[in-house]
């Protein structure tokens, strides 16, 4: 069964409503960037390259919308379009990425015209979405050789299609091991507070009959120390340029028990989640989400009134404790200082 987290078909985008899985399939129609930059926000589609695609087509729809004949006027508000985008979520660097993309082929194009510049910007946003799938299909392919027969392996959150334009980063090695018959099975973190491994992951490996167990988060400990899990595989929102790799928060706890019981842990990302601008995790923003995420469950309060919360939503995990850095050019091993800046510039050949 093919995903399709989101699609552009006569210049609206559909994007599969993720907030309403996985109990309704429904797309969200999206006419002109505004409806872009909330969907992003309100986490309707969530997932570091699913966000950066979306964004992509967001300065198309930024330019597709204007009926200005003033090519100045056109240009700076495909800018400030651009800037609306990349003030949706800070951490995820793929979704300044896609737009970086989008803004270098405009200045390359932009001595056209009008009306060309409008489909341009679309097939460039569009050849970003196919791209992202065959990226996640080379990066399954790489993964796959890291999994054993039998494997059991722990997953974090949502790094499927849903969390891309389709296959998924982490969950796409587990598909493909999967597709080999290596007769693995997934345990599931339902990762709280936002649940994208109970609503998100648990219904992509059901509807491809993959072998899987949700569990809590705090449960994760447990079964890594009874030998019950072989390996652990997540996916990424940003690699600094030393390895340290934001992901969502709860994965560095799992990353330094796996260093404690002696397994790997892989990070599955694509090289538009590696930021060689910045020198190590420590640079990382943070996004700081809304207290009601931890206060209620879905709608119902749980916790006391008038209490303070901290809800950061992601965390970042030290190099050290990751075995290697699943990419589409092939596996990363340490030292990622050397390795990433070397596999970076071979990409970009
Ligand atoms: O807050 P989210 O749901 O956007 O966070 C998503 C994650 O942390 C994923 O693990 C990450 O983006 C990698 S997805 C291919």
């Amino acid at each position: 069964m093919r995903i399709q987290t989101l699609y552009y078909h006569n210049h609206i985008l559909y994007v599969l409503d993720q907030l309403k899985l996985p109990h309704q399939k429904k797309y969200i129609v999206c006419r002109n960037w505004q409806q872009v930059v909330q969907v992003i926000k309100k986490m309707n589609i969530r997932g570091a390259p699913a966000i950066g695609v979306a964004a992509a087509f967001g300065i198309a729809l930024g330019a597709w919308r204007q009926n200005t004949k003033n090519k100045q006027r056109f240009l700076s508000q495909i800018d400030t379009v651009a800037g609306k985008l990349t003030a949706t979520r800070p951490t995820a660097v793929n979704l300044s990425w896609a737009i970086g993309q989008l803004l270098d082929y405009l200045e390359k194009i932009k001595a056209q015209d009008i009306n060309s510049i409008k489909t341009w910007l679309e097939k460039k946003a569009q050849q970003i979405l196919n791209e992202d799938v065959l990226i996640n299909k080379k990066m399954a392919v790489h993964g796959e050789k890291l999994i054993p027969r039998n494997a059991r392996i722990l997953t974090h959150c949502n790094a499927g299609a849903l969390a891309t334009a389709g296959y998924g980063t982490a969950l796409g090695v587990i598909r493909e091991a999967h597709k080999r018959g290596k007769k693995i099975s997934v345990l599931v973190d339902e990762t709280r507070p936002y649940l994208q491994g109970a609503r998100l992951t648990a219904w992509e490996l059901k509807e491809e009959n993959i072998p899987f167990h949700l569990i809590s988060d705090n449960m994760a400990g447990h079964f890594i120390s009874r030998r019950e899990v072989d390996c652990v595989i997540t996916g990424a929102d940003r690699v600094a340029a030393n390895g340290d790799t934001a992901n969502k928060i709860g994965t560095y706890t799992l990353a330094v028990l796996a260093k404690e019981n002696n397994i790997p842990f892989y990070i599955a990302a694509p090289l538009s989640t590696i930021d060689l601008k910045i020198k190590s995790g420590a640079e990382i923003p943070i996004e700081e989400r809304s207290a009601d995420e931890l206060t209620g469950i879905a709608g119902k309060r749980i916790a006391p009134e008038g209490i303070k919360v901290k809800n950061p939503a992601f965390d970042v995990t030290p190099a050290k404790y990751i075995t290697a850095i699943i990419t589409e050019k092939g596996i990363i091993r340490k030292p990622y200082q050397k390795n990433l800046p070397i596999c970076a510039e071979k990409a970009a050949k």
